[in-house]
């Protein structure tokens, strides 16, 4: 009966490990959530009713169920109702709140501990004024409480700003009141340690709380002047920081599960930081000071020169219908349109017609991490048409029509022939290659790097303006009726 909790422990964590490496695969990332969400079941259940000699329930259990039944239900309304485009926000206001569990996780801990020196006092076992806690707990609460703090509020600031609710907002010298502010912290921190029972030996709270607001401050300052398209690099790397405020936790109270799910959600979030940032050729500083950001949008002009050949529905129907292969680039602007079902049709169609038919998935596509693969698996999208991006760029050459729908970054020749390029050496779908190239969008406008792209000027390529799900469907239409 002793072994019962870390044998449900390891059941656990196991499943974390093993439903973490499904999610990295789009046929398997549906079980994987499910496998990881079982271990986190069984997790919570070993901490609610067994101990190292058994079956015991933990005090406080009925606010405990409560809280976790309020939480499921709110999790799983909210979850139902979003919609694809809204879901980094989403996941940003999650992180948010993991951030916030782990901080006051160290306020009681820091309480408990306060009252267990005070108690100890009382007894006569320890000399309230000369007791000093043991810097490991001290640390383990602290950087919890303070990395858990900074997740929390940058994530809200990232929720406000991805949902439109909060703009970009830079103070003169950012860089330097940042530092100062960390500067403070850490000081605070020493402080606290040094001074959290008075001379009168009673407990001390004021350096605590300044370094909670202070911890605040720096979470907003963090994120504030970063630019609104950069969030999901900040979301990854604030993630990452709730992973380890919550590690901190395992330390606090020798939880092994706890423990090893922070390093998870840890390592994790810094991998994707780091995988993200690589894949757009920017360093996390250049993000992180929200260079690419502050231009997203693009200016609408170009200055790439040349002509760009405009064609209609018809032609482009006409061109895939007799194609043998066709490869489909979805970008930014499908999800905008939200154009995925229709265009898993002219596929469909496609296919019908004899066409192969494949999609090529960049790595940052669109605004969040898989969305492309997130997008086109809602519409039913068969996974092994997905082809990334190092596997599908030998293909182009031997293509007949590539159907860019609503990309524009990942598909510019500049990031390989342009060394005056923000875009310069970031890995892009090879689509000038194939024959023939066909674009989606609805103007001529740059994508969220701002910059032109040479691509609609090259004579193979021809332009089909308009909303993408709109053109998609003119595109269905005219197959069909072919
Ligand atoms: P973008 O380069 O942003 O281009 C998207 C294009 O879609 C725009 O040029 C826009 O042109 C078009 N568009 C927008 N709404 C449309 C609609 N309703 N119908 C048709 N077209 C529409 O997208 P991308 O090629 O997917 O590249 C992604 C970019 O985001 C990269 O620069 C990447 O570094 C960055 N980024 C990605 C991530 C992740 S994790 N994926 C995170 C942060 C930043 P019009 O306005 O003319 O229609």
């Amino acid at each position: 009966m002793s072994y019962l909790m870390e044998v449900g422990y390891l059941i656990g964590s196991v499943s974390f490990i093993v439903g973490l490496k499904m999610m990295g695969q789009p046929d398997s990332a549906r079980k994987g959530n499910l496998v990881a969400a079982f271990g986190m079941a069984i997790a919570v259940f070993c901490a609610l009713f067994l101990n190292a000699s058994g079956f015991h329930i933990i005090g406080n259990i009925e606010y405990i169920v409560t809280a976790i039944f309020l939480g499921t239900v709110v999790g799983t309304m909210m979850a139902k109702r979003v919609q694809m485009t809204a879901m980094p926000e989403m996941v940003s206001l999650f992180n948010g709140m993991g951030g916030l569990s782990a901080a006051l996780i160290s306020v009681i801990e820091w309480r408990h501990q306060m009252h267990l020196l005070a108690d100890a006092a009382v007894e006569g076992a320890i000399d309230m004024a000369s007791s000093q806690m043991p810097v490991g707990m001290y640390l383990a609460i602290i950087a919890g409480l303070i990395i858990g703090t900074v997740s929390f509020a940058g994530s809200i600031i990232a929720w406000g700003k991805l949902n439109g609710k909060l703009g970009d907002f830079r103070l003169p010298s950012q860089q330097i009141i940042n530092a100062i502010v960390l500067l403070a912290i850490v000081g605070l921190a020493w402080m606290n340690y040094n001074g959290y029972i008075t001379e009168l030996g009673e407990i001390n709270y004021t350096y605590f709380f300044a370094m909670i607001a202070m911890a605040v401050v720096y979470g907003l300052i963090f994120v504030f002047p970063i630019g609104g398209a950069d969030m999901p690099v900040v979301i990854s790397l604030l993630n990452s920081f709730t992973g380890v405020a919550a590690a901190t936790g395992g330390f606090m109270y020798h939880n092994k599960i706890m423990l090893m799910g922070g390093v998870l959600v840890g390592s994790a979030g810094t991998i994707l930081t780091v995988v993200m940032c690589k894949a757009m050729n920017r360093s996390l500083t250049n993000v992180l000071i929200g260079m690419a950001g502050a231009n997203s949008g693009g200016s609408g002009s170009s200055s790439a020169g040349g002509s760009v050949r405009e064609v209609q529905a018809t032609d482009v129907a006409i061109m895939m219908k007799y194609a043998s292969k066709v490869i489909i680039v979805p970008g930014y602007g499908l999800a905008v349109a939200q154009a995925q079902h229709v265009c898993h049709e002219l596929e469909n169609l496609l296919v019908e017609e004899g066409v192969d038919v494949k999609y090529a998935i960049h790595p940052v596509a669109g605004r969040m991490p898989g969305h492309m693969n997130v997008l086109l698996a809602e519409s039913n999208v068969e996974y092994d048409k997905l082809i990334e991006m190092e596997h599908i760029n030998p293909e182009f050459a031997t293509t007949d029509v590539v159907l860019v729908v609503g990309a524009n970054d990942v598909v510019n020749p500049a990031a390989k022939t342009d060394p005056q390029s923000p875009i310069y050496g970031m890995p892009i779908l090879e689509v000038d290659q194939a024959k023939q190239i066909v674009v989606l969008k609805r103007s001529m406008k740059a994508g969220y790097a701002g910059v032109d792209n040479d691509l609609f000027y090259d004579p193979k390529c021809g332009m089909l303006f308009g909303d993408a799900k709109a053109s998609l469907q003119k595109l269905v239409n005219e197959v069909k009726s072919l």
